[in-house]
């Protein structure tokens, strides 16, 4: 039997701890309201694939309005968190194991929204991710939604520029500094420069202690990588349920990661 050893950022994600922290979390963050008000607007129940649903975070919100309701994730061990949790919900909820990669078990054209929420799609390498962004445009029907997101490059560019450390405060000063000796610690063999000159970069940052590996990218190059399958880009800080509509703002917004919702063509 061939057996498939599970990278740094799937053990992770199996791991008792992180699972029962990620089983406790219930809240929306401020853009996935704005998405899913988006999408009540259009009235219809829809079919939906929840990818990487890890504790089910979003499943008690997004099902309200699917007809059929499915939340995969590669750990079992998320999934077995998600069965257990939702054991009593409506028989239009289901859980499954699945990689992102492969979504072969569903035919074409299936889905009427797909969610990649919380960064999901950012703990897998740059061939993986187009696959999975190919994958994602094939099960989803045309004219139906995706939404996701995925961290901000401008954003951690900002806390390796140790200028940008310092403040009036000294607290916040040296809070910020420690931070950033952290990060290049974490991060020996990447400079600020390479960061500037970078797209996109998988980088090692605080969430769950510096153990993931984790893509970050800016958010014209993010557009410019789901062009050929996706459109009409709606873009939004994690933080706000108002869309970010000017280019410059979108070129210089610093905030951690940044949720795309768009049209799968
Ligand atoms: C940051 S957690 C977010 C969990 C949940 N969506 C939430 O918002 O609370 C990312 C989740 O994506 C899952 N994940 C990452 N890569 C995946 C892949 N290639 N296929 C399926 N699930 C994946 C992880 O196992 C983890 O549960």
């Amino acid at each position: 039997m061939l057996v498939v050893s599970k990278d740094l950022n799937q053990a992770t994600y199996a791991a008792p701890s992180i699972v029962n922290h990620y089983a406790q979390l219930n809240l929306l963050q401020p853009a996935e309201q704005a998405i899913l008000d988006l999408l009540k607007q259009q009235g219809a129940k829809l079919k939906m694939l929840d990818i990487g649903v890890g504790g089910g975070r979003t499943t008690q919100h997004f099902s309200a309005i699917a007809s059929d309701y499915i939340g995969i994730d590669y750990s079992a061990e998320m999934i077995a968190a998600c069965k257990k949790r939702f054991k009593n919900s409506a028989q239009h909820v289901s859980f499954e194991v699945c990689d992102a990669k492969d979504l072969s078990r569903f035919a074409d054209n299936s889905f009427d929204f797909i969610l990649f929420s919380f960064n999901g799609i950012d703990y897998t390498p740059h061939e993986d991710r187009l696959d999975i962004l190919k994958e994602i445009s094939r099960v989803g029907k045309s004219g139906g939604y995706f939404a996701f997101s995925s961290h901000n490059l401008q954003g951690i560019e900002k806390q390796f520029d140790l200028r940008k450390q310092l403040s009036f405060n000294p607290l916040k000063t040296y809070v910020n500094l420690v931070m950033a000796a952290l990060l290049y610690f974490f991060n020996r063999s990447v400079s600020l420069i390479q960061i500037k000159a970078s797209d996109y970069l998988i980088l090692r940052d605080e969430s769950h202690n510096f153990r993931l590996k984790t893509y970050y990218i800016r958010p014209k190059e993010q557009i410019h990588q789901l062009s050929e399958e996706f459109k009409d880009f709606r873009i939004y800080s994690w933080k706000q349920e108002l869309e970010i509509k000017d280019k410059d703002e979108l070129e210089s917004i610093c905030d951690l990661w940044l949720y795309y919702f768009c049209t799968i063509q």
